[in-house]
């Protein structure tokens, strides 16, 4: 699915991603972990286009990406949310998830104005795939509620529902676990799984060690800029190299 070769930025003299190789199958869910500042957002960043790599490859199904914009590498199917929640807050769980859908459908702006045939047959497209992800995350009775009102987790658990409404085959998480209580994390765990399970393919950071052992297939290590580690989370946990890098950082590891 995605595949990076020698990926390098550097910020100055800062190298914040260091010669970086990965790969992420088809259907499997990826964990990067790293002690803060290690550079994984920064990889998110290039892998989504938000940065240009100083050196280096990144293949999304076979075609080099590196370097391309944003909406360009979001057209070609990955999915990305952020650390920030990117809601919108005045709008309805709802109205929120039909935003969601905008993506993959020709709608544009004047068939909304004329509404025309074609745009009546999107529309309800749209809305059976609001309702289905509605129906997933079990918000059906939060429909009509304003984001805004909406408590943390839900808020978090509805911007996974607008990535899914996208229909993209990639789903990129920073963080998803962030702010959230020990249920909402639990809640949180049940929807990526059931996320996967619908062929959805997952690369998620994530600074919740249970959540990530928990959940992930592999798990990458950086640390510096550089990957120094890889493999199952039963590996990752006994890696002395991992281990080293979290050295006085237990709770983190807890
Ligand atoms: N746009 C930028 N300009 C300069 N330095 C940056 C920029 N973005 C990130 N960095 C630096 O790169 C390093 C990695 O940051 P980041 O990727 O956010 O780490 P992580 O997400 O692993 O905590 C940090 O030292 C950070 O200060
Ligand atoms: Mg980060």
């Amino acid at each position: 699915m995605l595949e990076t070769k020698g990926l390098t930025v550097a910020f100055g003299g800062l190298v914040a991603v260091n010669q970086v190789d990965l790969s992420v199958s088809p259907g499997e869910i990826l964990g990067m972990i790293g002690p803060n500042g290690a550079g994984k957002t920064t990889f998110f960043n290039l892998l989504t286009g938000f940065l240009a790599p100083t050196s280096g490859q990144i293949l999304f199904k076979g075609k080099d990406i590196a370097g391309l914009p944003p909406s360009r590498i979001a057209s070609l199917g990955i999915c990305r949310t952020f650390q920030i929640t990117s809601i919108f807050p005045g709008l309805t769980v709802w109205e929120n998830l039909l935003t969601g859908t905008y993506c993959w459908t020709q709608t544009r702006f004047l068939d909304t104005l004329v509404r025309s045939r074609g745009y009546a047959e999107q529309r309800r497209e749209m809305e059976k795939q609001a309702r289905e992800i509605l129906e997933f995350l079990r918000m059906e009775d939060q429909k009509d509620a304003r984001a805004r009102n909406l408590s943390y987790g839900d808020q978090r658990r509805l911007e996974i529902g607008i990535g899914l409404a996208s229909r993209r085959e990639f789903l990129l998480l920073d963080e998803p676990a962030a702010g959230m209580n020990p249920e909402e994390t639990q809640t949180l765990s049940q929807v990526i799984r059931q996320i996967r399970d619908r062929g959805i393919t997952i690369f998620l950071i994530e600074h919740h060690m249970q959540l990530v052992m928990g959940i992930c297939d592999r798990i990458v290590v950086l640390n510096y800029g550089r990957k120094i580690a890889e493999g199952t989370p039963v590996e990752i946990s006994h890696n002395p190299q991992v281990i080293e890098a979290y050295l006085g950082k237990e709770e983190e590891f807890a």
